[in-house]
């Protein structure tokens, strides 16, 4: 039988895909394996959103070249954004590489598989939604859906929108259709994906449809437990969704809203079409219509003419709102994107990093204290497996999206109660509730 191998890199959307690229090749007789070195197939799901993504992937490429040159009977496959972005120079750079794929051609390997192809292939035109596929699921009671692809906002940092083409959304019926299946399987957590989640359906044709719709028919699911998403976008954020956080049971209390900047000057350099004062004002919304959302974000420090000024701007954003967590990127330049050609008011390096510095400390000290408000209550946890650190201990995932380490007896996919004794800024620990579980029924 033969063997694949394959390393993901980057977003969930990626994983969501490598999932699809893993049932395809199971459909079609491969197993995987975990050595590079016995697979028949080497496959590589790709990143190209900052430079470290690349450089990360393109070291990895130089070992398959190693493997290829001592059997030069194994396919080597690139997928994904960075191969989208390099379409043209591809197989001149990389001459070992047989087939490459942008993130809507996933089923374009199959063929390339079955047609004993002597030349190497590249496809990457947008042809399909990888959500079409088969899957092959890490954890039978978690799943990604794949909502939409693409992504119609010109964020001047960004490489999404030329990787991933225009935003085209998944049929409505077909969505609730997998998430019925899904439910069936033994799924209680579904995670929505889109590169912009919530402005889902409205390029759906005869009949608009809403991204709170979408949620509601998910919700109305009978086993569908918890539903989350990511990500929306700040400008779609309107009040039907962050309602629908109120009033749906299964939707989760947590919303990931990307904030890139606190200052109005750089938004609109990055070409966000919102400003402080909005997202500000978003924040309002959410925490008047479910005040103990837990809410997280991504930050980008170092844009081309970000100030001191500026920054600070972005420091007391995150001071005032008070996230429970936050990903921080340092700017980096991508090649095709607007920002990417700036070369006035570049941010030295250094104090890109010493800013980074200041606010990792700022979003720590405010997802700390956030984190303290679950101490001494009773959560509902999914468990996932055991504990990373601990093998005595067992480790799931609260509503909020806290990872939560406690001790007790479950298996992975139940949900039990968990009482909290302790909190940092990343991890809540506890106890399972034997009270609460009898309670629970
Ligand atoms: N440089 C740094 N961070 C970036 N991101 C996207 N593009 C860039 C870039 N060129 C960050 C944004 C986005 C997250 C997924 O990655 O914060 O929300
Ligand atoms: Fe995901 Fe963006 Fe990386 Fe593509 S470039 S894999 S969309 S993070």
């Amino acid at each position: 039988m033969a063997r694949y191998h394959l390393t993901t890199f980057g977003c969930q959307m990626n994983e969501h895909d490598s999932e699809r690229m893993a049932g395809m090749l199971e459909s079609l007789g491969y197993s995987a394996t975990e050595v590079q070195d016995e697979a028949d197939l080497i496959l590589f799901n790709t990143c190209s959103i900052r430079e470290t993504a690349d450089s990360r992937f393109v070291a990895h490429l130089g070992h398959a070249r190693r493997i290829k040159r001592e059997r030069s009977d194994v396919i080597v496959g690139v997928g994904g954004c960075w191969a989208q972005s390099v379409k043209d120079e591809v197989f001149t750079q990389f001459p070992f590489v047989d087939v490459a794929f942008g993130p809507g051609q996933v089923h374009r390997l199959a063929e390339f598989l079955a047609s004993d192809s002597l030349t190497a292939q590249g496809y990457f035109e947008f042809e399909g939604f990888t959500g079409d596929l088969p899957a092959s699921r890490n954890r039978p009671f978690q799943a990604w859906m794949q909502i939409s692809v693409g992504c119609n906002c010109r964020c001047s940092y960004c490489i999404v929108p030329s990787t991933r083409g225009r935003e085209v959304s998944r049929p409505f019926e077909a969505l609730v259709e997998e998430a019925r299946g899904l439910a069936a399987e033994g799924v209680r957590e579904v995670t929505l994906l889109g590169q912009n989640v919530n402005s889902y359906g409205r390029d759906l044709r005869p009949e608009r449809r809403e991204f709170s719709e979408l949620l509601a028919a998910i919700d109305a699911v009978d086993g569908i437990d918890r539903i989350r998403y990511t990500s929306p976008h700040p400008k779609d954020m309107r009040e039907d969704v962050v309602r629908a956080h109120a009033v749906l049971p299964a939707l989760c209390e947590h919303i990931h809203l990307p904030l890139q900047s606190g200052s109005t000057p750089i938004l609109r350099a990055m070409r966000r079409t919102y400003d402080r004062e909005r997202y500000l004002d978003r924040v309002q919304l959410i925490r008047s219509e479910i005040p103990d959302c837990a809410l997280t974000t991504d930050i980008i420090v170092g844009f081309p003419g970000e100030t001191e000024a500026d920054f600070e701007q972005t420091l007391s954003l995150v001071e005032e709102v008070g996230f429970d967590g936050a990903f921080t990127f340092i700017f980096s330049p991508r090649r095709g994107t607007e920002a990417g050609e700036i070369t006035q008011g570049l941010v030295p390096h250094e104090v890109k990093v010493a800013r980074m510095e200041r606010l990792v400390a700022a979003v720590q000290r405010g997802a700390q204290k956030r984190a303290q408000r679950f101490v001494g209550r009773t959560v509902e946890v999914l468990v996932e497996g055991t504990s990373r650190t601990d093998p005595d201990r067992l480790r799931g995932r609260s509503r909020h999206n806290k990872v939560v380490n406690f001790s007790g007896i479950a298996a992975p996919g139940m949900i039990v109660p968990v009482e909290i004794t302790g909190a940092t800024s990343q991890t809540l620990i506890g106890e399972m509730s034997l009270l609460a579980l009898a309670a629970f029924g």
